[in-house]
């Protein structure tokens, strides 16, 4: 397989919207048409589902890792490998499936991180839980997740090109935010558990 061919397989595979898939399992509305109107497992959880909200979470990571396993396993380098979980990333937050637009890509780049090095994974998840414990805020959380991915990514591979990946996905992520961060200076942002995320 080429490179081109695995990019667009790993783009196709991020594309698949778990949450849209996970409401219409268990029966819920559309995660776009309430709170944030954000395709992603904190905007299910709204739902006051919480299985719904856990194979969100679940699906959207696990795309994300998979996409850099199938790389691996397929005998790409690691960095390329990096690069089909960067693609996977851009297909959740742009997707094909739901029109080019998607979620705001924590789940998947939780994945991708997984994907890439065990470590990376948790010390991004230790970031994002101590910051969503002490703030109650997910999107808070995500965000300091995403400024330690590449930090995290240079002091343990210390790989150029796949701390570059990083540095992508994490600008990525800080910009889907946009929204939040504004909510997050206003005051207005919902907690995790609150059943009124604001839309945006
Ligand atoms: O995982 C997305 C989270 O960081 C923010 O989600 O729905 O509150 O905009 P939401």
């Amino acid at each position: 397989m080429d490179l081109f061919l695995l990019l667009a397989a790993a783009y196709l595979l991020g594309s698949v919207p778990f949450a849209i898939i996970s409401s219409r399992l268990f029966g819920l509305a559309d995660p776009r048409k309430y709170g944030s109107g954000n395709p992603g497992a904190t905007n299910v959880l709204r739902s006051g589902n919480k299985a719904a909200a856990l194979l969100t979470l679940v699906g959207d990571c696990l795309k994300g890792s998979a996409a850099v396993w199938l790389a691996g396993a397929l005998g790409f380098s690691g960095t390329e490998a990096a690069l089909a979980g960067l693609a996977a990333f851009f297909g959740h937050v742009f997707s094909l499936f739901l029109r080019f637009n998607g979620g705001k890509g924590v789940a998947t780049a939780l994945g991708v991180l997984l994907g890439i090095h065990p470590w990376l994974a948790l010390v991004c998840l230790g970031v994002w839980l101590a910051t969503a414990v002490l703030s109650r805020y997910s999107s808070a959380a995500a965000l300091a997740a995403a400024l330690a991915a590449p930090l995290a990514g240079y002091l343990l591979l210390g790989t150029p090109a796949i701390v570059a990946t990083l540095l992508v996905m994490a600008a990525t992520l800080i910009w889907r935010h946009a929204a939040n961060i504004r909510r997050l200076i206003a005051g207005t942002e919902g907690r995790i558990g609150d059943k009124s995320g604001k839309a945006g």
